[in-house]
């Protein structure tokens, strides 16, 4: 029995493709995201094409970001910036964007929903602020 992979299940690279151009629109749009959109460089080219290749990867496709930039070290790649959990709550409201577009409701879209939603978790660096006495 063969496994169809979460990548080719997105629709292989041109899906993934459409996915992430859904999520940094969704990021360019959303009032409540904009101190993450300032952490990236005004042109979101290369942003676009780096988490384009990894997820492209991480979902069973060709290794391109692992070609191109290496191991992932996603986490140290991230500590140039400062990300609460605040943060991290505003990636995944543009991935929920991308999600809800181009993924039918379903275990699949849930099951993609929790790796987004761990994987951000785990790229937080920053402490809350200490709640006041
Ligand atoms: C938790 C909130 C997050 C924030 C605020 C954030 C922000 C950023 C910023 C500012 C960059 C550098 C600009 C760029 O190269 O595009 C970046 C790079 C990147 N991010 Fe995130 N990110 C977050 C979560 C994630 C998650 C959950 C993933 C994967 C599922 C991810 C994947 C990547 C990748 C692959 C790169 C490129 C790394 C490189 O090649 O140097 N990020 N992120």
């Amino acid at each position: 029995m063969s496994e169809i992979t979460p990548y080719e299940r997105l629709g292989r690279e041109e899906g993934i493709r459409e996915l992430v151009d859904t999520f940094y629109a969704a990021m360019e749009q959303i009032p409540d995201c904009a101190p993450i959109r300032a952490m990236h460089p005004d042109d979101l080219t290369e942003s676009r094409r780096r988490l384009w290749m990894f997820l492209v990867g991480r979902f069973g496709g060709p290794n391109l970001f692992v070609q191109e930039r290496g191991h992932p070290m996603l986490r140290a790649r991230h500590m140039p910036f400062a990300i609460g959990i605040e943060e991290a709550g505003q990636w995944m409201m543009c991935m929920e964007a991308a999600l809800q577009i181009h993924v039918e409701p379903g275990p699949f879209r849930d099951q993609l929903r929790i790796f987004f939603a761990q994987v951000a978790s785990s790229m937080v660096n920053v402490a809350p602020p200490e709640e006041e006495a």
